[in-house]
């Protein structure tokens, strides 16, 4: 993979960069992405399990996906690509990281700072009262897990269909796309909206979109070029540059 000189040039001079990320960021971490042939919605019907309604019909069995769902996140290690981001969080000075993820893995790779869009797996809080819970488990008999203060269902905190995105964050997240130089969209499709509506923003703004992705998306044509491949093996190089542009920097 070569690194178009035009990008090259602006990561040896930016300082201001923000990055949405989605599934494909983790797909090299062995967790599954959304669509696709073998994507979680080709075998599970999201209306039965990521809307509120089919929670209150059935929480035993939308919490027996998401206790399925940790235990597969939980056992996954943050790739090449989280680290990178991690360091790209070092060497810039206005660098924000967008995530539509629910897995924590960018915040286990080390990233201080992660604008959440759609919540994370690690937290669940009450329906009732909403007391956050670290680590609920099922309770005996397969039953959903209770408030420990006044004995309400706990829900993941992730945001399911027809639920409004947490509004502070999403304000946050344009707000980075509005400002930066260079935008980087990490595996996602783009079809999920608000979130695909970030980077649309920032090229708006007259921002450079790049896309990392295996695949062209729905966003491809909208962004300033499109670097095809995995993004663990993709987001380190761009990381490269930058960290070489900086000991440069400093030399001179
Ligand atoms: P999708 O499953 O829609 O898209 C994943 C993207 O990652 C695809 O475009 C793949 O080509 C790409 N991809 C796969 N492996 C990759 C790799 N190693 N490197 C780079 N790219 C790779 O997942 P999202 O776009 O994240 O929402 O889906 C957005 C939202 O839809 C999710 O947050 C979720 C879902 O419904 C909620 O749960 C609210």
């Amino acid at each position: 993979m070569t690194i178009s000189p035009r990008l090259t040039e602006l990561l040896e001079a930016t300082d201001s960069v923000c990055v949405l990320t989605g599934s494909g960021i983790s797909a090299e971490s062995g967790i599954a992405t959304f669509r696709g042939p073998e994507g979680l919605w080709a075998k599970f019907k999201p209306q039965e399990l990521a809307n509120f309604d089919a929670f209150m019909r059935n929480p035993e069995l939308v919490w027996e996906w998401y206790t399925y769902r940790k235990t597969v996140m939980s056992q996954a290690q943050p790739n090449a690509a989280h680290h990178a981001l991690v360091e790209m969080e070092t060497l810039i000075t206005d660098f924000t990281l967008v995530t539509q993820n629910v897995d924590n893995l960018h915040a286990r790779a080390g990233a201080k700072r992660v604008l959440e869009l759609h919540g994370n797996l690690e937290r669940s809080y009450c329906i009732e009262c909403g007391l956050f819970a670290a680590d609920p488990i099922l309770a005996a008999k397969g039953e959903a897990p209770r408030c420990t203060q006044c004995g309400g269902l706990l829900r993941p905190d992730v945001i399911w269909f027809g639920e409004l995105l947490p509004q502070m964050v999403l304000q946050e997240a344009f707000r980075a796309a509005e400002r930066c130089d260079l935008f980087l969209c990490v595996g996602t499709s783009g079809l999920v909206y608000p979130a695909a509506g970030i980077p649309l923003v920032a090229r708006e703004q007259g921002s450079y979109v790049v896309e990392v992705n295996t695949e062209p998306t729905e966003l491809s044509r909208r962004c300033s070029e499109t670097l095809l491949g995995k993004a663990g093996e993709i987001l380190p190089l761009l990381t490269n540059i930058l960290r070489d542009a900086q000991g440069g920097r400093q030399h001179s």
